[in-house]
């Protein structure tokens, strides 16, 4: 199957009314753990690739990775998108390399940093979502300012100093066209969100209520989504690492948002921590191993047991069937007419 648009796959899960999770990358294996979790699910899956990710891995490489997974994976309808793109090039970069869906995140400024204005934001976004639709590719906006840094992205901070405010995101979707929106209700990007299991005082999930009641057709996006398990800190502890306390956001409150309009749930961290535990093992129980290989297959197959979990929590899984996927030249004409009719 042709990599597919992600205004498709939320078409989808919203006719459904499941979650899609989309899972970031930087490397073949986190790939190919993806794919083994999709087939054996049978779910529909994003896959996400940050500035940060495209800059390790060189753009050719992931692109002919996802080509592969497509080709090795028919059966699964797979979208590949653009994580947090920091400007306009970024994301023409982005679309002109194959990607079949872009964020651009306009709620910081290109520095990655500095939160952006909203007139700002409202830009960059509209100027992406018209090249994007142009080319039958999918947009994100962010609306609100997430907190924490990853692959150097992020304006830091616990993440409720710029919580969604809903009616401007109500003005951002008329102004802009995105097809999904991200939006900001307390989460963070990384292992350290809350130092406690959250409440309704740090995790605004009201917000995200209040947002899909006056946005009830728009496909809501959640960012800082990894529930940080302890399990999964304990193996890395356990095998001589040192992650202090943490919290992240509970499936149960994942669940809650996909019941009110959330579509995509961004997971990355439980990845990592999943990848690390699994090759602090064998480095700790047979240190006289050397060959790649024999910590790459535990750890792939350690995120793979995370993402299978993940898809049948968020819904998606028995879904990967349900629709033959609309190929991009036919998104670009869909995008054209309705282009023609809002005039
Ligand atoms: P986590 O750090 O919670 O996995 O979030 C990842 C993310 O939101 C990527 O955009």
């Amino acid at each position: 199957m042709p990599l597919v648009s992600m205004r498709q796959l939320l078409d989808e899960a919203a006719k459904g009314g499941y979650g899609v999770g989309a899972f970031n990358v930087n490397n073949m294996e986190q790939i190919q753990a993806i794919m083994e979790a999709a087939r054996e699910t049978r779910s529909p899956v994003i896959i996400q690739a940050s500035r940060g990710a495209r800059a390790y891995s060189q753009d050719k490489f992931l692109y002919h990775l996802m080509l592969a997974a497509s080709e090795l994976y028919p059966e699964i309808p797979l979208v590949m998108h653009l994580d947090h793109g920091n400007s306009f090039e970024t994301c023409k970069s982005a679309i002109d390399l194959g990607f079949t869906s872009v964020m651009m995140d306009g709620s910081l400024q290109e520095d990655g940093k500095t939160p952006a204005t909203f007139a700002e934001n409202v830009a960059v976004t509209r100027k992406v979502v018209q090249l994007a639709h142009d080319c039958g590719v999918t947009v994100e906006g962010e609306i609100g300012v997430l907190g924490g840094i990853e692959d150097g992205h992020g304006a830091g901070g616990t993440g409720l100093e710029h919580v969604t405010d809903p009616n401007q995101a109500v003005e951002f979707v008329e102004q802009t066209g995105v097809d999904a929106l991200a939006i900001a209700i307390g989460t963070s990007h990384g292992a350290y969100k809350f130092s406690k299991k959250p409440d309704g005082s740090v995790l605004k999930m009201d917000v995200l209520v209040a947002i899909h009641k006056r946005l009830p057709n728009v496909h809501l996006v959640m960012h800082g989504s990894s529930s940080v398990p302890k399990e999964l800190q304990d193996v890395i502890n356990q095998y001589g690492g040192k992650l202090k306390p943490t919290w992240g956001v509970p499936v149960e409150e994942i669940q809650l948002g996909i019941r009110n309009g959330v579509r995509k749930i961004n997971v990355d961290t439980d990845n990592r921590l999943a990848i690390t535990g699994a090759i602090r093992k064998v480095f700790v129980e047979t240190p006289e191993k050397f060959d790649p290989r024999d910590y790459m297959k535990p750890a792939r197959e350690a995120m793979k047991k995370v993402v299978a979990q993940r898809m049948t929590q968020f819904g998606q899984a028995g879904h990967a069937g349900d629709y033959a996927p609309i190929p991009i030249a036919e998104m670009k004409k869909r995008y054209a007419s309705e282009a023609v009719a809002a005039k």
